[in-house]
């Protein structure tokens, strides 16, 4: 038996004047983005704003239906539709933000396992890890430099892409 491991890092900040002018302005994208969340149901507003490679911001934010399953998280509505408009496009960096109608985000809120999933594909092909940088309403912010460290082992067929 061998034990396989991986090591996962997180920078944290308490503050956005601490981050450089582009991660600071991705953030700020990232909370204007909540304001086309459509969360009726859950009350919980996700905004989403990438850097592609090209210099273009896109941004997401989640999406809502009555048949709860039918809805989409903000990051993959913002990855989504930066892979059809870009298909080609590195992501360079996604910032992500949480509001809530009847609580303070005090913490970052890190991306579902689906999500995470999702964007590890995109990353994968593009072989360039995506910075992360994650805030709530307030609190600290934390900054990984890649999906890998909120996603050590995810979900691979190597033979479809051999
Ligand atoms: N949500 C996101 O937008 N991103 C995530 O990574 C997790 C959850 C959304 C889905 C739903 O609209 C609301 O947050 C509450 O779960």
């Amino acid at each position: 038996m061998i034990e396989i491991r991986k090591e996962s890092r997180l920078e944290q900040y308490t503050s956005v004047t601490e981050l450089s002018v582009n991660d600071a302005q991705l953030l700020e994208k990232a909370k204007q983005a909540l304001q086309g969340s459509y969360a009726p149901y859950s009350k919980f507003n996700v905004g989403c704003a990438l850097l592609l490679a090209n210099g273009k911001t896109i941004t997401g934010s989640n999406q809502e239906n009555i048949a709860y399953p039918s809805g989409l998280c903000a990051e993959r509505v913002a990855v989504f539709y930066a892979g059809s408009q870009f298909p080609n496009v590195p992501i360079i960096a996604m910032a992500i933000t949480a509001h809530a109608k009847t609580f303070t985000i005090e913490q970052p809120v890190m991306s579902c396992g689906a999500c995470l999933q999702s964007i590890s594909e995109y990353e994968r092909r593009q072989g360039e890890p995506i910075r992360v940088i994650l805030q709530g309403e307030t609190g600290p912010i934390y900054i990984a430099n890649g999906l890998h460290h909120f996603m050590p082992f995810m979900f691979w067929q190597q033979e479809l892409h051999s």
